[in-house]
């Protein structure tokens, strides 16, 4: 329930043509202040003014990344009811609305050709991963699995790289936030997401290495192929670790210990693999314990790769249950 006055402000806030079709597009997915501006063909302080309004009504939330803002419509409360309300009741048939549908399309596939850009300067290292690894179905459908059918709150998925993991868990979690420091990556993440109509999670352009806290706190965290790159691969598993709320869990997707050293020479990777004893001393440090390990040997015969799955379970939850 509302005063009047605050009635009035969210109903103005939303009641403007500039503004609805704002409304309508958020409803459709994140997009950047540069975006929005490219698909309306407004200048960028006319339309920032607008997303001001839209948000101090509530209507929209705003996140800053850098230099750039990305706005969504409010995920609750009075003025994402209205927000969702009015976006459903347009007529897809409305000139201008489809014109902005088009030109947020164009947006789109401008991202993902910028994206393909960037991909074409590493394809050479994906496709030669693609035939290290096992299958990733195998994979992906194991992390799912982990998971044992259940729907928790918060995941967050760090490394998100193209959002592949926040797009096969999307049946296990309420809300889901993956963290990537490549605009490139996370332009490819945001289509697919849209794409395959996940609208229960937004990604963010963050340095997963030095992570606010007040991302969490999560139920699960999952760090598909990402801790290979880094240094200290337990400095991450504390970051982690501070995301979680009591009795959370973690999900590490690595290479098992290999001695491809070209990898490091020629990917960027910086260790070779992480073995269980690894994984146990930096968990212990984190106060995480390992629950589980599976190991995916690669289904290729030459200079394959093993691919293992690590739950992480927060060590306090643990041994309060074993006692
Ligand atoms: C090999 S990709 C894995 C992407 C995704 N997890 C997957 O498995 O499909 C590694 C990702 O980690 C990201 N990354 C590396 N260092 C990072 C850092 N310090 N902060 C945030 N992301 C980082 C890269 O941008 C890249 O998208």
């Amino acid at each position: 329930m509302s005063g009047l006055s605050e009635l009035v402000g969210v109903l103005k806030a939303a009641g403007e043509d500039t503004r609805l079709r704002l409304l309508a597009l958020l409803a459709d997915g994140d997009h950047s202040v540069k975006d929005l501006t490219e698909i309306l063909d407004q200048s960028q302080p006319r339309v920032s003014r607008h997303l001001k309004l839209l948000a101090d009504a509530g209507l929209v939330q705003r996140h800053a990344e850098g230099a750039w803002a990305y706005y969504r419509l409010a995920p609750d409360g009075q003025g994402a009811n209205l927000a969702r309300w009015l976006t459903a009741r347009i007529d897809p048939n409305d000139p201008e609305r489809q014109r902005d549908r088009m030109r947020q399309t164009e947006a789109r596939a401008e991202q993902q050709a910028l994206a393909a850009a960037y991909f074409a300067k590493v394809a050479k290292s994906w496709d030669l991963l693609k035939t290290l690894h096992v299958p990733e179905a195998a994979v992906e459908a194991a992390v799912l699995a982990e998971l044992g059918g259940r729907s928790v709150d918060l995941l967050v998925d760090l490394g998100t790289g193209t959002g592949r993991m926040l797009e096969v868990l999307a049946p296990a979690y309420m809300r889901g936030v993956g963290i990537d420091a490549s605009r490139e990556m996370l332009a490819v993440a945001r289509s697919r997401l849209a794409a395959s109509k996940v609208s229960h999670a937004q990604v963010r352009l963050g340095d997963i290495a030095a992570l606010d806290p007040a991302i969490g706190p999560a139920d699960v965290v999952v760090i598909h192929q990402v801790l290979h790159y880094f240094d200290d691969p337990g400095r991450m598993l504390a970051q982690a670790r501070r995301l979680l709320k009591s009795g959370g869990e973690i999900l590490i997707v690595d290479f098992a210990p290999h001695d491809l050293e070209f990898l490091r020479s020629e990917h960027a990777h910086r260790r070779l693999g992480l073995s269980q004893e690894q994984m146990n001393g930096w968990a212990a440090i984190a106060g995480l314990e390992v629950l589980s390990m599976r190991e995916f040997p690669s289904d290729t015969k030459d200079r394959g790769l093993t691919v293992c799955l690590w739950h992480l379970g927060d060590r306090n939850t643990t041994e309060q249950s074993n006692a």
